[in-house]
């Protein structure tokens, strides 16, 4: 068994996402080997406070023996078969739990292998259906700026983070990006009415650019998660999806992070946004983690539809060797027993209340911007020079916090200037007055750290206060 340091030496071989090319080498990572319930261990034995659940994910917590027993028993029973010619119990079983759980007639799961093949096979899929009902022309795709979809070339070109989009090629000619709805962009005479009224005529005026005669599906996050938790103004999933309507286009809310107990709901985009889209993609939360799975509800209207004009065949040529894995499926199907079992969604309505209100008591900070978030995701955004652009200040300040706050036994989601917090539903309130108050001493510590540092820059903005002033 190699030595921690041995570990850390080897990892420098695995190029991690997002890993930076400049410094492969030369990364020194946190090497974690144990996880309990909200909590991880490094090789050091350091408890740490998961903060971020992995990546939104670890929804029922680490460690759980009977998810392991789970999967096990799948393995000894029958490990895999062809998803193409063949099917399994669990695979079929939680086809049918899914579409119990999700709203309205979303009867059909198509699974995949995580949460960008879901939302690629979802946009195939909108391409299928407008070719199988005569509509060739209706291909192009609408998403958001600080969207996240995934790391396939069309999941990547429908994500709309800007930072993101530096380095590689994208499929431009069929994607198109309006503003994310993000209320930190309302003015400040704006009425909420009007700033509705704008972020839904961002979308009407893209398929006015676009023609509607070429637009097939409108893909939105619920929340835009790693986008910085941004909420949408009440009322804008019901407004886009009347306009999808209006133009015979398809909506696609990708619920891979918002589903499964993160917003107290199994699926959100109807118990917390009251709407039934068209399609749902789904992962994360789906297995909790413990095994990679995604998914792809649609609903028996569409199903319908293509059945009736597909003629003699309408195959879908799209799938993976893992669609369906009976394994993850038997891991699915087990966290869903647990989550329902421990009233999980029930618990996460509770605590998500209880960590909004206390992330709140963070705005005294002087760097702290903002605090924001939903249910179990939350966002403390930090800004070191008032009304800065400073793109190199952002990124040092997220990663001081990041540092200081593993130091003192938690994990937060640096994301440039912003932390982000999705623990597990699983979290008590005493857990979290822990990751607060952790992340309160993070942030001081950080920012005592840059306003000590020399090279703080002058003169590019007035700077924050100190914490004494
Ligand atoms: C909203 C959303 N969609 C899709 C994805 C991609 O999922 P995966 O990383 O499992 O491929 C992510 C990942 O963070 C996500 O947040």
């Amino acid at each position: 068994m190699s030595s921690a340091a041995e570990l850390k030496r080897s990892d420098n071989l695995y190029i991690h996402p997002w890993d930076d090319f400049v410094k492969i080498g030369e990364h020194r990572r946190t090497l974690l080997d144990r996880g309990d319930g909200v909590y991880v261990y490094d090789s050091d034995g350091n408890r740490l406070l998961d903060a971020p659940a992995g990546m939104w994910c670890v929804n029922i917590g680490h460690g759980r023996e009977e998810m392991a027993q789970a999967v096990y028993d799948q393995i000894m029973g029958l490990t895999y078969v062809s998803p193409w010619s063949m099917t399994t119990g669990p695979a079929a079983e939680f086809a049918a739990q899914l579409a119990e759980l999700s709203p309205g007639d979303l009867n059909h799961v198509f699974f995949t292998t995580g949460g960008s093949t879901a939302v690629d096979s979802a946009l195939r899929f909108a391409h299928f259906y407008n070719n199988m009902r005569g509509k060739p022309n209706k291909k192009h795709i609408i998403s958001q700026k600080k969207g996240y979809h995934g790391s396939t070339y069309l999941g990547g070109s429908v994500s709309g983070k800007e930072r993101d989009k530096s380095n590689l090629h994208f499929e431009t000619a069929l994607v198109h990006h309006i503003d994310a709805p993000h209320p930190l962009h309302k003015p400040a005479e704006m009425s909420e009415a009007h700033f509705l009224d704008r972020c839904v005529g961002n979308l009407e005026d893209k398929i006015a650019e676009v023609g509607a005669e070429n637009c097939a599906i409108f893909v939105a996050e619920p929340i835009l998660a790693s986008g910085g938790v941004i909420v949408p103004p009440d009322g804008y999933h019901q407004r886009c999806l009347e306009v999808c309507r209006k133009h015979d286009m398809l909506y696609l809310s990708d619920e891979v992070v918002t589903a499964f107990g993160r917003l107290g709901h199994c699926f959100a985009s109807e118990d917390v946004f009251g709407i039934v889209p068209d399609i749902i993609t789904t992962a994360k939360g789906l297995t909790s983690g413990y095994i990679p799975m995604g998914a792809f509800l649609v609903s028996d209207r569409l199903v319908d539809e293509i059945k009736s004009q597909g003629g003699d065949a309408a195959v879908f040529s799209n799938g993976f060797t893992y669609s369906g894995h009976p394994v993850a499926a038997a891991a699915g199907i087990k966290n869903l027993e647990i989550m329902q079992r421990e009233e999980l969604f029930e618990k996460a309505r509770e605590t998500g209340a209880y960590l909004q209100r206390q992330m709140q008591t963070l705005r005294d900070i002087p760097i702290v911007s903002d605090v924001r978030g939903r249910g179990l995701m939350a966002c403390v955004e930090c800004e070191l020079i008032q009304g800065g652009d400073d793109l190199a200040m952002d990124y040092e300040i997220g990663k001081l916090i990041d540092k200081h706050c593993q130091k003192l036994g938690l994990i937060v989601r640096p994301i440039i200037n912003m932390c982000v917090m999705s623990p597990p539903l699983t979290i008590t309130r005493e857990q979290i007055d822990e990751l607060v108050a952790m992340l309160r001493q993070g942030i001081l510590l950080a920012m005592e750290e840059i306003e000590a540092s020399e090279s703080a820059p002058a003169g590019a903005g007035s700077r924050h206060p100190s914490p004494a002033a």
